[in-house]
């Protein structure tokens, strides 16, 4: 197996305050590989550097073993990287339909027109469930059913590799069923998954692999359960009461 994500040693500051120091890791391609860590941890901070929303203070971001280090967020679709915000970002004022039909311009599908772009949403609404909500505004949506969008507008570019900043917070332990059961679909057709969640039991179902940041530092790194009997690592979600 190879990695399709390497990350270098990223640090980022903000104005002096030190979100995220040092990290290194990797994501193997075909896997889904989860980070956790309190609040303010840097893990959102993390994501942002490697999916090119603000470039790393310094150290290195090698995709598919290309330096993609500072490239900026609008080349990522094309690459074959797409993302989901942590807050959430839907066009409001556009339905549903539209919504993942305007992500189907960009990346892999290039949608010619709207026609062909409303044919590829629909699709993709069928495969995350949304479909019967195609003409509802998105604005109008429940948290879950956002979270859900979020995750089908990146499905739109027709990605290799998501990123994915906690889907399932706010969800009841049905819906996180069926998240879970969406994620585990979407690795199943090929694309390789690196996602932040809060919630346990989706990570220890979900990844193989989990990294633990903690003041903006990786502090450790193994399976869930290998992480979840780290000492440290317990020490520092009950000090923080971080685990939710
Ligand atoms: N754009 C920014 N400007 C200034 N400070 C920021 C910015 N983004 C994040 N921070 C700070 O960096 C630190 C890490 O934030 P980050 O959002 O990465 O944490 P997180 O691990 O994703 O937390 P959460 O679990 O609450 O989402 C925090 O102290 C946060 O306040
Ligand atoms: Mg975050």
């Amino acid at each position: 197996m190879s990695n399709i994500i390497e990350v270098e040693n990223i640090s980022k500051s903000f104005e002096g305050l030190k979100a995220v120091s040092n990290v290194s890791f990797y994501v193997e391609e075909g896997k889904i590989t989860g980070m956790i860590g309190p609040n303010g941890a840097g893990k959102s901070t993390t994501f942002n550097m490697i999916c090119g929303y603000y470039p790393p203070t310094s150290g290195l971001i090698k995709y598919k073993g290309n330096d993609i280090t500072g490239k900026r967020a609008y080349e990522f679709a094309d690459m074959g990287i797409a993302r989901t915000f942590q807050i959430m970002k839907p066009l409001g004022n556009l339905s549903v339909l539209d919504n993942v039909a305007s992500s189907a311009f960009f990346g892999r599908h290039k949608a010619k027109n709207m026609r062909q772009a409303r044919e590829i949403a629909a699709e993709i609404l069928e495969f995350t469930g949304l479909i019967s909500k195609r003409n509802v505004l998105a604005r109008e949506m429940g948290t879950p059913d956002q979270k859900r969008l979020e995750m089908a507008r990146a499905l739109a570019t027709k990605p290799d590799m998501l990123f994915l900043d906690e889907v399932m917070a706010g969800l009841n332990p049905t819906e996180t069923e069926g998240a879970i059961d969406l994620i585990r679909r979407i690795n199943s057709g090929g694309v390789t998954i690196f996602l932040i969640e809060h919630i346990m039991r989706a990570v220890v179902s979900l990844c193989e692999k989990v990294i633990v940041l903690h003041h903006g530092e990786k502090i450790a790194e193994g399976t869930p359960n290998q992480v979840m009997n780290d000492s440290y690592v317990m020490e520092v979600y009950l000090g923080d009461g971080g685990a939710n």
